[in-house]
């Protein structure tokens, strides 16, 4: 979620059993293949992603945060995982963006490899008088859980209800040190920035995607939520903060997600709070380095890489130059007919929202953006399912007017726009 001053004015601020392995080669690891949903592995050809049955497949779906400061997806203390999953599918949504931080696996090894418990964690982010109210609260809507869950746990659970309802995972690290994220003196912001140390973060995409494995819905991973100038760190800035270093990175985090789990897709995210990756489809240099995208570069899982981008423009007034801006910094990579298009990607649009009133999702951003998304045959994740959040930016208990669901995560806060504006969307651009 963008947080830039630029867009301060626009923003208030397990199931396993189904699978059948199906070696086809006894010589060589493959990739699992399941002749069930949600029939992966996934691969990408051209500009669409595929399952291992040939079907295309388009993501329409909503982030769900569990990257605050308590670790775990929001939510839980107002309602259950399987009622906010039923929720997301009663959309006809297929897909969540599930964000984590990196600091939850930080934890992890520092603390002998063992996670912390959802109870300590409520209470290490909301204080010793609000923790224990809020966990009683996680408990009483969540009742399988006990003392002893961990934050993975919570994970795991998450991810069983959305194999159970046939929901895919899209696995997004959205920042290192758990908190609101996302501004330029975060310390978040670039690679080797205060809080972002680049080995602790290779090492948490890998511990994710190895968990993951077990997780059925699980079809795709991020590398890095919205990369972003590290202003307050001028060093950093002026010598690392470019497209050669971020290329450098993104090869890292690819290899680590695909050597620890090569069944997923893997997302790239660009520069200015991803809002721009055109170097990767206009085969321009990784400036100020030479270098250009190559599929060798990327060597046996070229064909795991999807590319995402974020909008937040709310206050456009024209269509046509919101769909030229979003042509040009991302979705050109998926026409390969343009002759200024190097290389063919799938382009997700994993970020859009806006406040959700019933007079909003009429102007032009909204409308501009579900049918454009239509016409590009293109997948998102609208920011955001929550009605609020444990913590964000300090205050606990935080109303998000963007939320699709009311702040007690009960109903839809605007029903005119579910109605008029998000099931058209759905049905305009998901194909299963
Ligand atoms: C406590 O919850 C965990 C999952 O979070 C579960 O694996 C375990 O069986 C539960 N323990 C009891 C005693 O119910």
């Amino acid at each position: 979620m963008l947080r830039s001053l630029l867009k301060s004015s626009l923003i208030p601020l397990l199931a396993l059993s189904g699978n059948l392995f199906v070696p086809s080669s006894w010589a060589s690891p493959l990739p699992r293949q399941s002749a069930s949903w949600p029939y992966g592995p996934f691969e990408v050809s051209g500009a669409e992603m595929k399952d291992s049955r040939g079907e295309t497949i388009v993501y329409a779906g909503t982030n769900w945060p569990g990257h605050g400061e308590v670790m775990i997806p929001d939510g839980l203390q107002y309602q259950s995982i399987e009622t906010i999953v039923s929720k997301i599918k009663s959309l006809g949504m297929n897909a969540i963006r599930l964000t984590y931080a990196i600091q939850m696996i930080d934890q992890f090894y520092a603390n002998g490899n063992k996670d912390t418990t959802v109870q300590q964690s409520f209470n290490t982010a909301l204080g010793s008088t609000n923790g224990p109210k809020v966990y009683a609260k996680f408990l009483a809507n969540n009742p399988s859980f006990n003392a002893s869950t961990t934050r993975l746990d919570v994970f795991d659970a998450v991810a069983a209800e959305c194999a159970k309802q046939q929901i895919h995972v899209h696995l997004d690290n959205h920042i290192s040190r758990a908190s609101w994220c996302c501004s330029t003196t975060d310390g978040n912001s670039w690679f080797g920035d205060n809080d972002y140390n680049v080995q602790n973060w290779a090492r948490g995409l890998k511990f994710m995607a190895d968990r993951g494995k077990s997780w059925t819905a699980l079809t795709s991973m991020s590398l890095r939520n919205e990369l972003r100038s590290p202003d307050n760190n001028p060093t950093l800035k002026s010598q690392s903060y470019n497209w050669r270093d971020w290329y450098t990175y993104s090869k890292q985090g690819s290899s680590a997600i695909h050597e620890a789990n090569p069944d997923i897709l893997i997302f790239l995210s660009g520069l200015d709070f991803d809002t721009w990756i055109t170097p990767m489809f206009q085969g321009t240099a990784m400036t100020p380095g030479t270098t250009k995208y190559s599929a060798a570069d990327f060597p046996g899982y070229a064909n795991k890489l999807v590319l995402e981008v974020h909008n937040y423009n709310n206050d456009a007034t024209s269509c046509s130059s919101l769909e030229s801006s979003l042509y040009n910094n991302g979705f050109q990579a998926m026409h390969k007919e343009d002759a200024k298009t190097v290389t063919v990607f799938p382009v997700v649009l994993t970020e859009f929202g806006f406040a959700q009133t019933d007079a909003e999702w009429r102007r032009v951003y909204s409308t501009c953006i579900a049918g454009y998304l239509a016409k590009q045959k293109a997948g998102w994740f609208i920011w955001v399912v929550s009605g609020s959040y444990y913590i964000r930016s300090g205050t606990q208990d935080y109303e998000e007017a963007w939320g699709l669901l009311s702040h007690d995560w009960s109903t839809w806060r605007s029903q005119s726009y579910i109605d008029g504006g998000l099931k058209p969307l759905v049905k305009n651009t998901v194909k299963n």
